[in-house]
C-alpha cells in the first residue's frame, strides 16, 4: 500500500451475512466477492428458502466457509458444533440481512430463534452493527405488519435500509428491490466507517509490544520464550481499525503486519525498550503485550562457545521492564496496559502487578497450552483496573479478546477524560 493509499473500512472486518429466500438472494455471490475483495473476512448464514434461490456450494465456495442453515448440525459428524450460533455471534463485527423477507422480519421482530439466521441475530455482541436490506414485493414492503416490524427493528438498533423503486419479479413496479451488491457494500463500509469515528481511540497514539524477545548467549544461541506474537497483533490490528495510530514494537514473529500499523522489529529486550522510549512521551496508550525476557546473559560471547565441561555456568542480568518504565514517567492522561501470564488463576499475582509496576489496567491470563496461552487462537482474559471488579472474558478468538480489552481501554478514557469527543463503542 502507497501512503496515499486510505485501507478501505472494510479490511480485516468480520461481516456475518444472512440471506433470506428471496429471489434478491441472486445478487449476494457478487456481494461476497466484493466484500472480499476489499479485505473483509465473510461467514454465511442462510434460510431453508434462501437455498432454493442460491446455492449452499457457490456461498462456501466464494466465501471460504461452511455455510450454516439450522442450529443443530446437519449431519452426526459434526455433533460437536452445535454451539456455532454462539462463537458467530461472537465472531462478527457485523450482521448484514440481505435480502431480509417479509417472514424473516417479523421473525426477527419477534424474537424467534428458530434457525441460524434468526439465533444469531440475538447472538451478535452488543454494539455490532446490524444492517437490513428488506426486499420484498411493494404491497409486501407497504403493509401495516412489515412496517410495524422494521419500526420495531429500527427503534431497537438496527440499520433499516430502505429498498429502491423499479421493476419487482412479480412483473410490477414499485418499492421492494434489493439495491445493487455496489451499494450494499458502500453502506457497510460507511456503516464502519462511522462507528470507527466514534471510537475514542480515533486519533490517538497507540504502542503495542509483542512477541518474545531473543538474549544471545553467543554468536549463534539465545534464550527465549514461546510468545507466538498474536495476542499483541491482534492489539494493534484492533486499535489501528479504531483510527488509532498504531506502532507495533516485535520480537521475532512469523506474522504478517496488519493493515495500517506501523511495524518495528526488534530482538532483544533492551532493543525493545529503545524503541518503546523513542515513542512512550508522545503516546496515548502504551500495551505491553509482549514476553519480555526477564534476564539476559551478562556478557553474550561472540562467536560460539564451545562445549567443555558436563556443566556451564551462565550470568544473568535483569532486562529493563519496560512497561515499568513507561509507566513510572508516564505523564496525566497517558495510558499503561499490561498482560499478566499467570501459571493459574489466581488474581492477586496480577492486581499486585498492576500496583507494583503503576498500571491503570492489566489483563491477566493463563495458558494450557490448548485453548490459551502462548500459539493459540485463543484466550481467556481476566481484566484488572485495579478499582472495579476483575471481569472476567469468556474463551474467546485473540482478535475478539483484543476487542473486549480496548473496550476497557475506551472505558478507562472516558473516565479520565469525559469531555473528550464521542464516547461510543467501537467495531
Ligand atoms: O513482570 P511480568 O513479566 O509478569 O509482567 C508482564 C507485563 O510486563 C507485560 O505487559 C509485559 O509486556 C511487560 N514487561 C515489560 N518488560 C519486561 C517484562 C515484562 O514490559 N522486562
Amino acid at each position: 500500500m502507497t501512503e496515499t493509499e486510505v485501507p478501505s473500512p472494510l479490511r480485516g472486518k468480520k461481516i456475518l451475512l444472512g440471506i433470506c429466500g428471496g429471489i434478491a438472494a441472486y445478487k449476494t455471490p457478487m456481494l461476497v466477492r466484493l466484500l472480499k475483495k476489499q479485505g473483509a473476512e465473510i461467514r454465511i448464514v442462510m434460510t431453508g428458502a434462501a437455498a432454493r434461490f442460491v446455492t449452499e456450494l457457490t456461498l462456501s465456495t466464494l466465501s471460504g466457509e461452511p455455510v450454516s442453515k439450522e442450529v443443530l448440525p446437519e449431519t452426526e459428524a459434526n455433533d460437536s458444533d452445535w454451539t456455532r450460533h454462539i462463537s458467530l455471534g461472537e465472531w462478527a463485527d457485523a450482521y448484514v440481512i440481505a435480502p431480509a423477507t417479509a417472514n424473516t422480519v417479523a421473525r426477527l421482530a419477534a424474537g424467534i430463534c428458530d434457525d441460524m439466521l434468526s439465533t444469531c441475530f440475538i447472538t451478535l455482541r452488543p454494539n455490532r452493527p446490524k444492517i437490513l436490506f428488506p426486499a420484498m414485493d411493494g404491497e409486501m414492503f407497504s403493509s401495516a405488519s412489515v412496517r410495524r416490524n422494521l419500526a420495531w427493528l429500527s427503534e431497537n438498533g438496527c440499520r433499516i435500509i430502505e429498498p429502491e423503486s423499479g421493476d419487482l419479479a412479480s412483473g410490477q413496479c414499485g418499492t421492494g428491490r434489493m439495491p445493487e451488491p455496489e451499494i450494499i457494500a458502500q453502506i457497510i463500509a460507511e456503516t464502519f466507517a462511522e462507528t470507527r469515528q466514534k471510537s475514542r481511540l480515533t486519533g490517538k497514539s497507540v504502542v503495542v509490544t509483542a512477541g518474545p524477545t531473543r538474549e544471545k548467549i553467543d554468536g549463534v544461541r539465545f534464550i527465549s520464550n514461546y510468545s507466538s506474537g498474536k495476542m499483541g497483533f491482534a492489539v494493534a490490528q484492533a486499535a489501528a481499525s479504531r483510527g488509532a495510530s498504531v506502532t507495533l514494537i516485535s520480537g521475532p514473529v512469523t506474522l504478517q503486519t496488519p493493515p495500517g500499523v506501523d511495524r518495528q522489529d526488534v530482538e532483544t529486550a533492551e532493543e525493545m525498550n529503545r524503541e518503546a522510549g523513542k515513542r512512550a512521551g508522545e503516546c496515548d496508550v502504551f500495551i505491553g503485550a509482549a514476553a519480555v525476557a526477564d534476564y539476559r546473559p551478562e556478557t553474550p560471547a561472540r562467536g560460539k562457545i564451545r562445549k567443555t565441561g558436563a556443566t556451564m555456568e551462565l550470568t544473568l542480568v535483569r532486562n529493563p521492564d519496560i512497561i515499568g518504565e513507561f509507566a513510572r514517567r508516564k505523564k496525566t492522561g497517558q495510558l499503561a496496559v499490561g498482560f499478566s501470564l499467570e501459571p493459574t488463576e489466581e488474581l492477586h499475582h496480577a492486581e499486585e502487578k498492576l500496583r507494583r509496576k503503576g498500571l491503570d489496567l492489566i489483563a491477566c491470563n493463563t495458558f494450557d497450552g490448548e485453548t490459551r496461552g502462548f500459539d493459540v487462537d485463543t484466550n481467556v482474559l481476566t481484566l484488572i483496573d485495579g478499582r472495579s471488579e476483575p471481569r472476567r472474558l469468556p474463551l474467546l478468538d485473540k482478535r475478539e479478546a483484543a476487542e473486549r480489552l480496548l473496550d476497557a481501554v475506551e472505558e478507562l478514557m472516558n473516565e479520565q477524560q469525559p469531555e473528550d469527543h464521542g464516547a461510543g463503542l467501537a467495531v
